[in-house]
């Protein structure tokens, strides 16, 4: 596959055509994923859940996730790789570059960091210094014990209102992807209808320019119960390569999330 670069992205964008996002966290997954026609794959902090077995996002670490994205680095067949700066890294301005560069060292293309307009001036001098942005709105899991756990954010006119707000001010400090979690389907269509990039939707609803979800989630394979967002696409294919082309295929023609699958 050619490159994925952010042109594409804002290309297709511009186009109405979707994309699809899938986490990845080391380099036989990248390859499985990126073959099956992912264009970003995304090395989350969910990795700490995931893989580490930790209850939240918190413990991980910048190691942690340049250890990820160089593994997924050496996996991947043309996606664009995004990676998310873990939890009290980007603090400060000199932290958020620092954490930035040891993770694009390691082979991301893209940082992603969680937070409102409070992070427009960190946003801004990634920007300057060459460091393309995703910024994470709605559900920010490094936010848990202050949002008083994993709920669906923006419901009320005040907090929809807010983060109509932010999106639209990270995008102007420079953010090159915006990133919806767990937001109503409506206020998720309106950022989206008003953002001049990308944004990609979890539990947000199919208005949204890309769909992402957890690997693991979207394999079934993960213990316990999973959130309404989460579909399992393992249920109906033959491999894990199928469900992830059915997964990329269904994210293209807007069949997934259905109405079961997001927050009206
Ligand atoms: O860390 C992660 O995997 C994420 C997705 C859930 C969007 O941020």
């Amino acid at each position: 596959m050619k490159a994925v670069t952010l042109h594409d992205l804002s290309a297709k964008k511009r186009a109405g055509e979707k994309f699809a996002v899938l986490t990845a966290y080391d380099s036989t997954f990248a390859h499985v994923a990126s073959s099956a026609g992912v264009e970003v794959l995304l090395v989350g902090d969910s990795l700490g859940m995931v893989l580490q077995g930790e209850n939240s996002t918190l413990p991980v670490t910048v190691e942690d996730m340049a250890y990820h994205t160089r593994a997924v680095a050496k996996g991947n067949q043309g996606a664009l790789i995004m990676s998310d700066l873990p939890f009290m890294s980007y603090a400060t301005l000199e932290q958020a570059l620092e954490s930035s560069a040891a993770i694009m060292r390691a082979g991301a293309h893209m940082v992603k960091l969680e937070g409102g307009m409070w992070l427009a001036d960190t946003i801004k001098a990634l920007s300057q210094q060459g460091v393309p942005v995703c910024a994470h709105l709605g559900l920010t899991p490094q936010s848990v014990n202050k949002l008083g756990g994993y709920k669906v954010q923006g419901r009320d006119n005040h907090a929809a209102t807010q983060m109509l707000e932010d999106a639209k001010r990270l995008e102007e400090a420079g953010a090159d992807i915006l990133l919806l979690e767990c937001v109503p389907t409506l206020l998720a269509a309106e950022i989206t209808k008003n953002s001049n990039v990308p944004v990609i939707g979890i539990g947000a609803g199919h208005h949204t320019d890309a769909q992402v979800l957890v690997m693991h989630d979207m394999l079934g394979i993960t213990p316990g119960r999973t959130a309404k967002f989460v579909k399992n696409f393992m249920a109906e294919a033959t491999s894990i390569q199928g469900a992830i082309e059915k997964y990329v295929a269904d994210v293209k023609s807007a069949t997934f999330p259905d109405a079961d699958h997001s927050f009206e």
